[in-house]
């Protein structure tokens, strides 16, 4: 954020802020609208795509959770929250209404303001897409700005898909291409491609232009491995490869060394590495 700094209060300690709206993606995964109680904050407060915070739900601990909203949505921003453990647990039985703590926003970001006048290609999966939703949106918010716009979404199954809505108006866009597909579907309701989503790539091989295209990742692990080899198969610089890593953490702020791969920490160099920085990171995509 350009506004709560490190001289901030916001830097280690948290500002207050109020669930606005709460909305049900999956069964197991919510959208918190949030917003600062203080209200001088709310104007001031914005985000660079890929950028998370450290949420506190009060008496029961704090969590890294990126910030799903574009840079463009101002006023309130949303976390996407998918329910695993303790501090998750609480946050999904909180209710509107309800005040948890925000510190951040931490880490650098997807470059999707520096690479203007590209190609973009966005390739995400499962809970991956939370993080870069903001920054395609923020891509789509201002669409003249680019060339191409690609969107590959996989997931595991229909029931786990998020934003199935946005998806749709996606689909229906002359102006970018977006493929979603899902590993499995059990419940036979999907109609669309079966498979990883690197089964997507033929689809737009042909029509991609790799000296002219920026690829910003964001999904497990495993998926990276066999995405990138997709992209240098095309013929992607590894510069122009743009990853987000999770780890866990703490601070969130480069203090407490829970974040770190071999010289970097997550929190602060990252979570955004490239595919050439990622290659002499011992470990990065374990
Ligand atoms: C930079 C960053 C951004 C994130 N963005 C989001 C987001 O937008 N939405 C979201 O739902 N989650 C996000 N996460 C993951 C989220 O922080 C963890 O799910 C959360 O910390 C779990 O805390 P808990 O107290 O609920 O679970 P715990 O009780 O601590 O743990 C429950 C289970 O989750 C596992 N776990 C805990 N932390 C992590 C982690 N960081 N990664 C993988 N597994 C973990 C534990 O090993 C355990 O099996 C992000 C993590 C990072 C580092
Ligand atoms: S989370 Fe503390 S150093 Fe990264």
């Amino acid at each position: 954020m350009r506004a709560i700094m490190a001289h901030d209060k916001g830097y280690l300690a948290p500002h207050e802020a109020k669930i606005i709206k709460i909305r049900e993606l999956t069964d197991t995964t919510k959208l918190f609208e949030l917003k600062f109680v203080e209200e001088h904050l709310n104007p001031l407060f914005r985000n660079d795509p890929g950028q998370f915070v450290e949420l506190s739900v009060y008496g029961i601990g704090e969590v890294p959770i990126s910030i799903t909203s574009p840079p463009t949505k101002r006023g309130s921003f949303e976390l996407g929250i998918r329910n695993v453990g303790n501090v998750t647990n609480a946050m999904h039985k909180l209710k509107k209404g309800d005040i948890v703590g925000i510190r951040g926003p931490f880490g650098n970001h997807f470059p999707v303001e520096e690479y203007k006048g590209k190609d973009l290609l966005f390739v995400t999966g499962g809970l991956g897409y939370l993080p870069l939703r903001s920054a395609f949106r923020f891509a789509l918010h201002n669409r003249d700005d680019y060339g191409k716009i690609y969107i590959l979404y996989g997931d595991r199954c229909p029931a786990d898909v998020l934003f199935p809505e946005e998806n749709e108006e996606y689909e229906k866009r002359e102006d970018i291409v977006f493929l979603s597909t899902v590993d499995r579907d059990d419940e036979m309701c999907w109609g669309g491609n079966i498979g990883v989503v690197t089964s997507l790539f033929p689809a737009i091989a042909d029509k991609l232009d790799p000296k002219n295209t920026v690829a910003m990742i964001c999904g497990p692990p495993i998926m990276y491995k066999f995405v990138n080899i997709e992209l240098e198969k095309l013929g992607l610089d590894s510069d122009h490869i743009f990853l987000s890593l999770e780890r866990k953490m703490k601070c969130g702020v480069g203090k407490c060394c829970h974040c770190g791969i071999g010289d970097k920490f997550v929190c602060l160099d990252g979570p955004v590495f490239t595919l050439r920085q990622i290659r002499t990171l011992p470990e990065a995509l374990m």
